[in-house]
């Protein structure tokens, strides 16, 4: 579970991006931000994922106060998706991408084989392997990054603007993405202006503005 208890945030000292934010966001649901450019949506979603610490109050991961954790301590509670996928891929192949946390931990080569595969399949992916990724579609980018964050096997995951650029067909695999996710139990936060796309798949959407979150339901 995230909690965020009277959050207040600020990048400069003479303007709060968001002011005194109470908010639950549960395992195993999907909820939507929505809300005006600039409203804050993205910084919200970074300080839920402990990427930004508030300026004031607190910040909740599974009860333990985003302050106390690093930032590779909550990579493996929350997964982030960043609205440029390109920002998180580094490695020289889609397979070295994806092995990459599983080689950190030193896992079983058997095993990082077997669930690389695996990966390759779930995110459709398989046929650019052994490609590099800054050659890929803005789609597979994304898909892979995605799959990338999901090797972390984090509880959460949140998504900035996943459907900008993406054509109805991508759109169409990533919404059944979402959906497996969803039956695996793992809690989404999404951030979206595509009402087609949270209509389907939305559970609870809030509203961020002017530095307040609304809760819609
Ligand atoms: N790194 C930053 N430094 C200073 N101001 C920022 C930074 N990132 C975002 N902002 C400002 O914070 C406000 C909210 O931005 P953001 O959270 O990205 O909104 P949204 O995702 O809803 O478009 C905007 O006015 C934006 O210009
Ligand atoms: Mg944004």
């Amino acid at each position: 579970m995230i909690v965020l208890e009277n959050v207040s945030f600020q990048y400069t000292k003479d303007r709060w991006i968001l002011k005194q934010v109470d908010l639950e966001i549960e395992n195993g649901s999907c909820t939507f931000i929505v809300g005006p450019n600039g409203g804050g949506k993205t910084t919200l979603s970074k300080l839920m994922a402990g990427i930004l610490k508030p300026t004031s109050g607190d910040v909740y991961l599974d009860q333990q106060n985003t302050k106390d954790l690093e930032l590779y301590q909550v990579g493996t509670k929350v997964g982030y998706l960043f609205q440029e996928p390109e920002r998180q891929i580094f490695a020289a192949t889609v397979k070295d991408e994806l092995a990459f946390v599983m080689d950190l931990k030193e896992m079983a080569q058997e095993e990082i084989r077997k669930r690389v595969e695996a990966a390759l399949e779930q995110f459709q992916l398989q046929e650019v392997a052994n490609s590099f990724p800054f050659q890929l579609s803005r789609g597979e980018k994304q898909r892979l990054a995605l799959a990338a964050i999901l090797m972390n096997e984090p509880s959460f995951l949140i998504l900035d603007e996943p459907t900008t650029g993406l054509d109805r067909e991508r759109k169409k695999i990533l919404s059944q993405l979402i959906e497996q996710l969803k039956e695996q139990g793992i809690g989404m936060v999404i951030i979206s202006h595509d009402e087609k796309f949270i209509q389907t798949h939305a559970d609870r959407v809030v509203k961020v503005a002017g530095g307040e979150v609304k809760d819609g339901g």
